[in-house]
């Protein structure tokens, strides 16, 4: 039995989406831009996928701009945001300190170019505070970006509130919220925000492609240049099979929200209050509320989270470490060091994230293997600390 509790890395293709693009990759080869018939019934395929996605975070169809993922989505908000908005003396840039490395290294490079950046610190759950926006905010501040959910414990931001602060100063607000669409109800006007970030291989989607939803009358440089695709904000051949395939999974999502949210969240429940009842020395970290229903960040004392992954992916269940950039890095957590937690319970923690198809079965037993595993880590690690010779307090 393969037990698959990593769906913040990735989820598995519906087999819907899957159909759609193989029939769109055998049967619509066409050019979108072309005029003749081959490539009208590619665009006709172009705009329906557009409007699909348009219609699951409630924005219009002209506001899409297509990516190829997550990772493009945020670089072209900030880059693009910060390239028009530098030009009106706006140089600096706001984000919480625990967003993900697409928006932390895309600000570095910023700042490596002249942009002034202010990271705000979240509080001991993960949440960012408004009053830290307000007291960071000036005159200067072109956007703020903060996440809607977080890849690694699910807490989800007041981002409405923050993004009336960024309003009220004159600057615009951007959301990653590659880790709620689909899993959570998202819709542009009541977050409030200019610009937000998704990502299909996030809701059962294929990997490679995503879009960056752009208020009306916010202006944006490209930053990959060449044609006038889609509205000369992003240049290059539409990828059709893939936005196909994002179009089935956003009216699969949509379709799928007001049923999934809720056995998730039981499932979770029962994942999260099984562990926490039979491993002594368990913690959930960040804050339990307001939270995706999937995601679950336990720390688990005196055990290594690298050696628990392994250990439990040898009994077939899959699980993370924290976000799939930075495993098998050994980076400790930024989001967990954001948190303030201490080392010891950075480096001992679990990222569960279910998901489409995971079952009561799948939880039972991972409740089941735990302990076992649990308990012959914190042995071997007693074992070692004990047979370790005395410090000799030399050379301190
Ligand atoms: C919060 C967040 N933002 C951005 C990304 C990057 O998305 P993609 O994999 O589509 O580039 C991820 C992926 O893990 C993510 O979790």
């Amino acid at each position: 039995m393969r037990i698959y509790f990593d769906h913040n890395a990735t989820t598995p293709l519906d087999p819907a989406v899957a159909d759609a693009v193989a029939a769109a990759l055998r049967d619509d080869f066409g050019n979108p831009s072309s005029v003749h018939h081959f490539g009208q019934r590619a665009k006709r395929l172009v705009d329906d996928a557009r409007a699909a996605l348009a219609a699951l975070i409630g924005a219009e169809p002209s506001e899409v701009i297509f990516t190829s993922g997550g990772t493009e989505a945020d670089n072209l908000a900030l880059r693009g945001a910060a390239d028009v908005l530098a030009g009106q003396g706006r140089r600096h840039l706001i984000a919480s300190a625990i967003e993900h490395e697409a928006v932390l290294n895309t600000l570095q490079a910023l700042q490596r170019h002249g942009s002034r950046v202010t990271l705000l610190p979240v509080d001991a759950h993960g949440i960012v505070s408004p009053d830290d926006l307000r007291a960071a905010i000036d005159d200067e501040t072109c956007l703020v970006s903060v996440m809607h959910a977080n890849n690694e414990i699910g807490t989800i931001q007041p981002v409405a509130e923050l993004a009336a602060i960024a309003h009220d100063h004159g600057a615009l607000f951007h959301t990653d919220a590659v880790q709620s669409v689909g899993k959570v109800p998202v819709d542009v006007e009541t977050l409030g925000v200019d610009l937000l970030s998704l990502s299909a291989h996030k809701f059962n989607g294929p990997k490679g492609v995503g879009a960056l939803w752009l208020r009306r009358g916010v202006r944006l440089s490209p930053t990959q240049t060449g044609g006038r695709h889609e509205r000369s904000r992003r240049a290059g051949t539409e990828n059709v099979p893939a936005l196909v395939g994002m179009g089935v999974a956003a009216r699969t999502a949509v379709d799928r929200l007001a049923s999934t949210a809720t056995p998730l969240t039981v499932l979770r429940g029962r994942l999260e209050d099984g562990i926490l009842g039979v491993v002594s020395g368990t913690t959930v970290n960040g804050a339990r509320e307001p939270r995706v229903p999937n995601t679950s960040n336990i720390s688990f004392e005196s055990v290594e989270a690298e050696s628990l992954l392994i250990g439990l992916d040898l009994d077939g269940i899959a699980v993370s470490t924290g976000s799939a950039c930075s495993s098998g890095t050994l980076e400790p957590s930024h989001v967990l060091r954001a948190m303030g937690l201490p080392h010891h319970r950075v480096q001992s923690s679990i990222r569960f994230s279910l998901g489409l198809g995971n079952t009561d079965l799948e939880v039972d037993r991972t409740i089941a293997v735990l302990p076992g595993i649990v308990g012959r880590l914190r042995d071997l690690t007693r074992a070692s600390t004990r047979s370790r010779p005395a410090a000799s307090g030399a050379g301190r």
